[in-house]
């Protein structure tokens, strides 16, 4: 792929795109190379449940160097080393390995996720999910892709004939409110998804082959770059009440199963870890 000059401070939504886009797709590439050589080097981060691997930290470092090469005063927020840069107004935000237990697996739902974020508003975001085959792109009014094909999610379905996805976080204590929470909405939908990568899950709503996901605890990383791609795809992206998405709440929907979902939610007070 041929690059424009990715240092000046012109560039749009779609220059920052294929940037990200040529990065997460070698760090996706290395990661599938080297996943088979993986070798005991697990730790764990927040809880027993929370595995860290050694291809998490040399994703994010491949991620960084390249960024830095092209865009050396940008502002990296990365999982596994923080947030650090420069003042540009430009912020890239990653997870080098979203769907990390799936990766340890050989379940093939794990991605690199990668956003632009320019002046604090989402304006480019790529998924690279490596073991499908598989590269969700969009650019903040121009649509959402799958390769070259643009996604549409699913509209008009109603709440119980909706496939929903969800995610359960790391600590026992928030899992058990996830489990009473899920045991409410399971009877009432068409039934549940739990596949392990919060940022496949958007884009897998935005393909439509998901109607909806809600999820407690993710965080900037695991939704940045997959969230533009739910909403390019013409779905609502909220937190609860009105909030925008956050740590406390993901919901994601197309309007009518948005705000269906919502009501059924919102009573069930879904954001609380006990
Ligand atoms: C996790 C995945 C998972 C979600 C967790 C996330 P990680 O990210 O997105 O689907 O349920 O809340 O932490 O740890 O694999 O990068
Ligand atoms: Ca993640
Ligand atoms: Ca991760």
């Amino acid at each position: 792929m041929t690059l424009p000059d990715m240092t000046g401070p012109d560039m749009t939504g779609a220059d920052f795109l294929r940037l990200a886009e040529e990065i997460a797709r070698e760090a996706g590439d290395m990661l599938l190379a080297k996943r088979p050589t993986m070798s005991g080097e697990i730790e764990t981060k927040s809880s027993p449940t929370d595995v860290v691997t050694a291809l998490d930290k040399a994703s994010e470092e491949l991620i960084r160097e390249r960024v830095l090469a092209a865009r050396p005063g940008d502002r990296i927020l990365g999982e596994e080393g923080g947030e650090e840069g420069g003042d540009s107004g430009v912020r890239w935000i990653v997870d080098p390995i979203d769907g990390t237990v799936n990766f340890l697996y050989g379940l093939p739902d794990w991605a690199v996720s990668i956003a632009v974020e320019v002046n604090g508003e989402v304006v480019a975001g790529v998924v690279n999910v490596p073991q499908r085959g598989e590269v969700y792109t969009a650019v903040r009014g121009e649509g959402a892709w799958l390769g070259s094909g643009r996604l549409r999610c699913n509209t008009g379905v109603p709440l119980a004939q909706a496939l929903v996805a969800t995610g359960f976080g790391y600590f026992q204590a928030r899992r058990a409110v996830q489990g009473e929470v899920v045991a409410q909405v399971l009877p009432r939908v068409r039934d549940i998804r739990r596949g392990g990568s919060c940022a496949v899950d958007l884009c897998s709503l935005a393909a439509g082959r998901v109607d909806a996901y809600y999820e407690r605890g993710v965080n900037q990383w695991d939704f940045a770059a997959a969230g533009l791609v739910a909403t390019e795809s013409g779905a609502r992206l909220e937190g609860l009440g009105g909030r925008p998405v956050s740590p406390d709440f993901a919901l994601c929907a197309a309007q009518g199963l948005f705000e269906e979902l919502h009501a059924l939610l919102a009573p069930l007070n879904p954001e609380r870890d006990a």
